[in-house]
């Protein structure tokens, strides 16, 4: 396949959707809050904005520009910088491919829990109240039928390609999204115990500070960017040449940690007012009763607390929930559709049903074996394969591509880039900074 048979986004406004898209999903509406709950509010949002700023944003400028030059799949992209060891570049490819569909078998149960979120209050209306009590209670069933239920919506999607699929649907959900979270953040303001939460969130109380928090935040910053995986390859692969880099990973950085600096604002005052509602979020020590589920407890009651405008609200929220997770498990089966399309001469449609199949029969065994498998699986892959695979890909730009090439790369849709701070200090900062912090980030609680 010839780079010009390849697909490509249209245009800025596209990849910037897209991009973002990728970025912002569940790791900014259900982790990201989860995490600065359960690690104590603002310590774990400054650490987190640190992480973003100074290792993941680099990273995600470095990940973009491999895939630009490599316009292909990431194990492809990776072989043409790293041509003096081929095998070992395509086995970092396929390491990141697994890690991309390890994350969406777990991402889309997640996301089916919002889709009976979403669908419940409907069912309630229509008189099925049996459905709708199904629909938002914990089991095998019904997490494996609306887990098919994403992945069949994910499939849709990637079948379709880049220009047609991709990025004509994140370019119409991602800007509604961000309305309604301005509207509901507005609402709960008004409510009585909002200030704790707000409090809590924004207010640091450093003694909450520890090696685990900064590790977490890390993870959270890589996982929110889409970095590790090969997701942003294959986007930057898609990127036309005349595209300032630095300058678009910029507004996508900041379109994601705004999303989720938003929806923390909106679910820890949640949380508060549904504690002052009669709603019990902590138990007796003052500890977050099962945070994992926080999102699902908390926004259910504030809905229900609105009347009859939070049944709708309450649908709209979750369905813009179930498709920001949809552009976001977009781009994890398209790093290995990519592959399996290019590397193996296969058709799209036909790769995209193969892995869709096979990612979905992961998510089953995970969601029959729930206990055993979900939080393992989901910190396997993102707190520890996604850094460290940045790692990896900080090396192959920082010491394995020849800066004279990074630079040709670079220049283009930014010819004046030499002659900048960024040129002079970002190669550098990648080559060293990025893989030694991150190292030591895991290697602090050791020693
Ligand atoms: N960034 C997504 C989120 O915050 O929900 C998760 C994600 C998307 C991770 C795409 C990895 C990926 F390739």
């Amino acid at each position: 396949m010839t780079s010009s048979d390849r697909g490509q986004f249209t245009s800025r406004f596209g990849f910037i959707m897209a991009a973002a898209g990728s970025a912002v999903g569940l790791g900014n509406v259900w982790g990201f809050p989860t995490q600065t709950a359960t690690n104590g509010g603002a310590a774990f949002l400054l650490v987190y904005l640190f992480m973003m700023a100074l290792l993941a944003f680099p990273m995600l400028i470095a990940e973009l520009t491999i895939g630009r030059y490599g316009q292909s799949n990431p194990i492809a992209s990776l072989r043409k910088i790293w041509v003096k060891n081929k095998p070992v570049a395509a086995m970092f490819g396929v390491i990141a491919l697994l890690t991309a569909s390890m994350i969406l078998s777990f991402y889309a149960i997640l996301a089916g829990w919002l889709i009976g979120f979403g669908l419940a209050p409907i069912a309630d209306v229509i008189g099925l109240n049996g459905v709708a009590d199904w629909l938002v209670t914990f089991g095998t069933a019904r997490n494996v039928s609306l887990t098919v239920l994403f992945m069949l919506m994910t499939v849709f999607v990637v079948r379709r390609g880049v220009s047609d699929g991709i990025e004509k649907w994140s370019s119409r959900l991602m800007p509604v999204l961000f309305v309604l979270f301005i509207a509901l953040i507005g609402y709960i303001f008004t409510q009585d115990g909002a200030m704790d939460g707000l409090e809590m969130y924004l207010v640091p109380k450093w003694n909450h500070l520890n090696a685990s928090l900064v590790v977490n935040a890390m993870g959270q910053a890589f996982f929110s960017l889409s970095l590790g995986v090969g997701a942003m390859m294959v986007y930057g692969s898609y990127l036309s040449k005349d595209i300032n880099i630095p300058k678009t990973a910029g507004q996508v950085a900041i379109i994601d940690t705004g999303v989720a600096f938003m929806a923390g604002l909106l679910i820890l005052p949640a949380m508060f007012v549904a504690k002052e509602n009669g709603v019990q979020i902590f138990n007796e020590l003052g500890e977050l009763i099962s945070s994992g589920n926080l999102v699902f407890v908390v926004l259910p009651a504030l809905f229900d607390s609105m009347g009859l405008a939070g049944e709708v609200i309450g649908i709209a929220f979750f369905a813009l929930m179930v498709i920001a997770a949809l552009t976001s498990s977009i781009a994890m089966l398209e790093v290995p559709v990519s592959c399996l399309q290019e590397e193996a001469k296969m058709s799209r449609n036909k790769a995209t049903k193969i892995l869709g199949g096979t990612i979905l029969l992961c998510s089953a065994i995970i969601a029959a074996n729930f206990n055993a498998l979900f939080d393992l699986v989901a910190t396997a892959s993102t707190v520890y394969m996604q850094p460290l695979l940045g790692v990896v890909w900080a090396v192959v730009l920082g010491w394995i591509w020849s800066r004279n090439s990074l630079l040709e790369e670079i220049r283009q849709g930014n010819p004046e880039i030499e002659q900048t701070w960024f040129w002079k200090i970002w190669p550098w900062y990648v080559k060293f900074v990025c893989p030694a912090a991150i190292l030591i980030v895991f290697a602090y609680p050791f020693l």
